[in-house]
C-alpha cells in the first residue's frame, strides 16, 4: 500500500465514524458523549432523524468515564405533545451494551456503548423528543445524557 492509499484508507474511516449532530441535556449532569444515531444502518447526521417504524436503528455512544463505574442503567425517556414516557428498554445493566472493555469502568476509559432500538408502532406520525441516558446507581445520577427528536414514519425502511 502506498501513502496515498493509507490516507485514502484514513479518511474512509473519519467518514464512517461521522457523528449526529444531538444536545445536551438542560437538567443534567451528565456529560454529552460522541453519540451516532443511525437507522437501518443509514447514519442520520442532522435532527430531526426519521425514524421509520419497525426499523431497527442503533444508538452508539462513545464517552471517557468521567469516574469509577460500577453499577449504570440505560434509561430512554420519550416525550410528545406534552406526554412524556419511560422507554421500555429491556436492558438492566448498561455494562451489557459496553462491547470495549468490562464493568467495573475506570475513571477515564474510554467506553463504547451500544444500543439497538426499535421504536414500537405505539407512537402516531409526529416528532418525538427522546433522552438518552445512562445512569450511575451508586449516586442516582446521570453518567452520559443527550436528547434528540425523532419523526415518526410508517413507510419504507431507509436503505
Ligand atoms: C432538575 O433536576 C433536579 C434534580 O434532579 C430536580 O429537582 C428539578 O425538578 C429538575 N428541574 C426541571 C425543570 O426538570
Ligand atoms: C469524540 O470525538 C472527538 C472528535 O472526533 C474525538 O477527538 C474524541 O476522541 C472522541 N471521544 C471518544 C470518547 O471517542
Ligand atoms: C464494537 O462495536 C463497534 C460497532 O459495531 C465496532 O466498530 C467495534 O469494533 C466493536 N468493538 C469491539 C471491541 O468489538
Amino acid at each position: 500500500m502506498n501513502y496515498f492509499q493509507f490516507l485514502t484508507g484514513i479518511s474512509v474511516l473519519m467518514t464512517a465514524v461521522s457523528a449526529t449532530k444531538m444536545s445536551a441535556c438542560t437538567n443534567s449532569t451528565g456529560i454529552y458523549p460522541n453519540v451516532t444515531y443511525s437507522v437501518n444502518s443509514y447514519v442520520c447526521e442532522a435532527t430531526p432523524c426519521t425514524c421509520t417504524l419497525g426499523c431497527p436503528s442503533l444508538i452508539s455512544v462513545d464517552f471517557y468515564a468521567p469516574r469509577y463505574l460500577e453499577k449504570i442503567k440505560p434509561k430512554i425517556h420519550a416525550a410528545c405533545m406534552g406526554v412524556g414516557l419511560d422507554y421500555p428498554l429491556g436492558q438492566a445493566d448498561a455494562c451489557a451494551g459496553i462491547n470495549n472493555t468490562q464493568c467495573p469502568i475506570v475513571q477515564n476509559e474510554k467506553v463504547h456503548y451500544e444500543y439497538s432500538l426499535n421504536i414500537l408502532p405505539i407512537f402516531p406520525e409526529v416528532t418525538v423528543t427522546l433522552t438518552f441516558s445512562i445512569i450511575d446507581e451508586e449516586l442516582n445520577e446521570d453518567v452520559v445524557c443527550f436528547e434528540w427528536d425523532i419523526e415518526v414514519k410508517r413507510t419504507t425502511c431507509p436503505e
